[in-house]
Formats: C-alpha cells, sequence, structure tokens
C-alpha cells in the first residue's frame, strides 16, 4: 500500500485530497496545524470540521498528526514513510497577506522550503504537487485588453482563451500573498531542475466545493452562500463585473491523482474551470438567488488591492498533458454547493452558532 502525505489536510482541499486518496486505498497523513481561521484572523470560527470529519469517516485509513510543516524533524519522520506528497498547507488570502506579511512568508515561501528541502534530502524520490495560485501572474492580466459587458469583463483579442503558462510572472506588481506563493513554485521549478524531483506546480484558479469554511477573505463562493443563507450581508468590492474561472474540487482531486499516478516526472500547469467556467461576481450572486430562492443583502466597497479584474485560465496544456477535463459545470457545481449547505446545517452553525430567524423560516 503506497502512503501520501497531505499538508493542510484539514482545510477545504486538503481533506478531500485526504478522501479521495484513502478511497483508491492509498494509506494517507494528514498534517496541519489547523491554523486556517487564525490566520485569517477569525478565530471566533472553528477550523476543525474537516479534521473531524476525516476522523468520524476514515479513522484507520487517514491518520492526522497536528503539527506545522516548517517542523524539519516531524516532517522528516513523516516522510521517511511517504511514496507522494501533495502540498496544500499554506496562509491563503491576498488581504491578509498583506496586513500580516511574515506570517505569510512563513507559512508559503518557508513551509514550501521547508518540505523540499526534506524531500530531498530523504532520498526518498517522492512525488510531489505543490498547490500554487493563478495570483503569482499579479497583475499583469489587468494590463491586457479587456471589454465591459453588462454583468462581466472579457479578456480581448488574442487571450479569449484565457491565460496559459507562457504568461510571465515578472515586472507585475504582487501581493505579498503573490510574492511568497511565486517564490514557492519558482523553488519548485528548481528543485526539479536541479535534482530531478518530480514535482507537478498547480497554478489553480478558484477551487470551490463542499466544506470549504469560506470567509469574507478566501474562499468567496462559499462564503456568499453561506452569508446568504444566514441572512448576513455581501460585501462586494469594486463593481462585481470581474471575472473567475470556477473548478469543482472533485474535479481537482481526481486530476491531482492522475498526476500522482502518471509517469510524468514535472509539470507546469494552469488550472481552473477554464473560459467555459468563468463567472462574474454578479452572475454568482444572481444564480445563488434563484437557488437559495433569496435576495442578496449587498454592500459595495472600492476594490481590493492587487485583484485582478478578470481572471481566467487556459487550461489546455494540462489537458493535453493529463488527458483530463473538468466534468463539473460552473452551474451544476454552484447548484450542488448549494445543496450541501442548505443539508449541512452543522456546518453553518459554527459561524455564529445560531441560524438567522430567516434561514430557520425556510
Ligand atoms: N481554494 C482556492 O480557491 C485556492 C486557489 C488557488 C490556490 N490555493 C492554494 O491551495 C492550498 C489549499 O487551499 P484551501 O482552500 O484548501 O485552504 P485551507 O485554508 O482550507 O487549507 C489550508 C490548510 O493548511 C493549514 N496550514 C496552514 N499553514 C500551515 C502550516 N505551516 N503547517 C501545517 N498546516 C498549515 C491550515 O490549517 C489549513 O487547514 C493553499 O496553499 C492555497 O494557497 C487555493
Amino acid at each position: 500500500m503506497k502512503t501520501v502525505l497531505v499538508t493542510g489536510g484539514a482545510g477545504f482541499i486538503g481533506s478531500h485530497i485526504a478522501e479521495f486518496f484513502a478511497r483508491q486505498d492509498w494509506r494517507v497523513i494528514v498534517l496541519d496545524n489547523l491554523s486556517r481561521t487564525l490566520l485569517l484572523k477569525s478565530s471566533h470560527i472553528d477550523a476543525s470540521y474537516n479534521w473531524d470529519y476525516l476522523h468520524e469517516y476514515y479513522a484507520g485509513r487517514v491518520q492526522c498528526i497536528k503539527g506545522d510543516v516548517n517542523d524539519h524533524e516531524l516532517l522528516r519522520n513523516i516522510l521517511s514513510q511517504c511514496d507522494a506528497i501533495i502540498h496544500t498547507a499554506g496562509q491563503t488570502a491576498v488581504t491578509r497577506s498583506i496586513e500580516f506579511p511574515r506570517e505569510d512568508f512563513t507559512n508559503n515561501a518557508a513551509a514550501t522550503f521547508t518540505l523540499l528541502e526534506e524531500s530531498r534530502l530523504s532520498g526518498k524520490n517522492h512525488r510531489i504537487i505543490f498547490c500554487s495560485t493563478n495570483k503569482v501572474y499579479g497583475e499583469k492580466a489587468n494590463f491586457l485588453p479587456i471589454i465591459e459587458k453588462d454583468t462581466r469583463y472579457i479578456f480581448g483579442a488574442g487571450y479569449e482563451a484565457g491565460i496559459d503558462e507562457e504568461f510571465g510572472i515578472d515586472l507585475c506588481k504582487h501581493s505579498p500573498y503573490g510574492c511568497s506563493k511565486a517564490a514557492a513554485d519558482i523553488y519548485c521549478q528548481e528543485y526539479a531542475r536541479h535534482y530531478g524531483m518530480n514535482i507537478g506546480i498547480f497554478r489553480m484558479s478558484c477551487i470551490y466545493g463542499p466544506r470549504q469554511l469560506g470567509l469574507e477573505d478566501q474562499g468567496w463562493i462559499a462564503w456568499f452562500i453561506i452569508a446568504m443563507l444566514m441572512g448576513q450581508k455581501i460585501t462586494i468590492c469594486g463593481d462585481g463585473k470581474q471575472v473567475r474561472d470556477i473548478l469543482y474540487v472533485d474535479d481537482l482531486v481526481r486530476l491531482m491523482y492522475d498526476f500522482i499516478i502518471s509517469d510524468i516526472s514535472y509539470g507546469l500547469y494552469n488550472v481552473g474551470g477554464g473560459c467555459e467556467n468563468a463567472v462574474s461576481i454578479l452572475e454568482v450572486i444572481s444564480l445563488l438567488e434563484d437557488e437559495c430562492k433569496l435576495k442578496a443583502n449587498i454592500t459595495c466597497k472600492d476594490w481590493r488591492a492587487s485583484d485582478q479584474k478578470v481572471f481566467y485560465t487556459n487550461i489546455e496544456h494540462v489537458k493535453a498533458m493529463l488527458g483530463w477535463t473538468p466534468m463539473v459545470s460552473c452551474k451544476d457545481g454552484i447548484r450542488q454547493l448549494v445543496q450541501w449547505y442548505k443539508d449541512n446545517r452543522a456546518f453553518l452553525k459554527r459561524y455564529n452558532g445560531i441560524y438567522t430567524a430567516r434561514e430557520q423560516s425556510q
């Protein structure tokens, strides 16, 4: 039986990876310090839902270890038992990285470096995936020709199919998050090149799906649904026409599994729903209003620093290399997700402990 380490395995993406690999008869080790809500300065919300979920449904197949990726000794011990590593742990929000750049650096750049170095020194030739981000492209996308439509921006001539991997990451403004992720991304590239390590770098767009502890600072689709069902305000920064391609977590996890069991030694991929699954904030809110049969309570703020007006991924490279394609359309995915949140009220209770009268009356 093979063993995979999932760092950040108590997080949203990590817990889905842990579940998927456990179902494929892998032994899974989850390493997580349960810091999501501390990092996002929302510590009044309990971040242990996925941790408890894995304990409840996958005890015996998933071993959960509470610890930090920067703990060299702990990591060395775990890595000696593993064949593969999927590194999802990290600080996830652009906004928080601007306020707390050291935490961001420590949990993204430094933690990834520690992981790569310990893997190299272990001599185990692990297969590795690093969760990078489209934010490594910084604000460069903002200088492309864009066209304003009624409910969204779209890319203009030459970029209709979205941003591919050739789009440079230099000479563009980055947030600290963009820097720490780009540093980690480049370290992965260089560890693959110099030490022959097997690494897949996944530059991901917005990933969404069940069990995401969405917050105003990160995980916007989940946050919008939660806010709506709980009768809370939804704040839109900018005009709401900003566009992202979104990818359902099941599609991502299937792709990661395919990479891990493939014989591809190195890959750098833009991963998202692609132009077919690009949606604007206004469009998502309208979809949610239909699905929830509620009217969103919206307030508006100024644009966020370093926000991209349009970003959608050209996914042709990863499709060609791994024979993969997203199966869940953005509309179906959002529908499924609304249903999940409606069916899993215990999850919503983590937010305030109480439902609003509006949500209860449904
Ligand atoms: N969710 C998205 O849309 C998205 C998009 C692009 C990239 N990413 C990247 O994917 C990864 C996973 O994202 P997610 O949405 O699952 O986030 P998440 O916050 O739900 O999960 C991250 C987990 O990492 C843990 N963690 C953080 N620092 C740690 C450390 N030093 N040691 C051990 N554990 C630590 C947290 O406790 C958390 O459980 C992140 O690296 C993120 O930057 C996510």
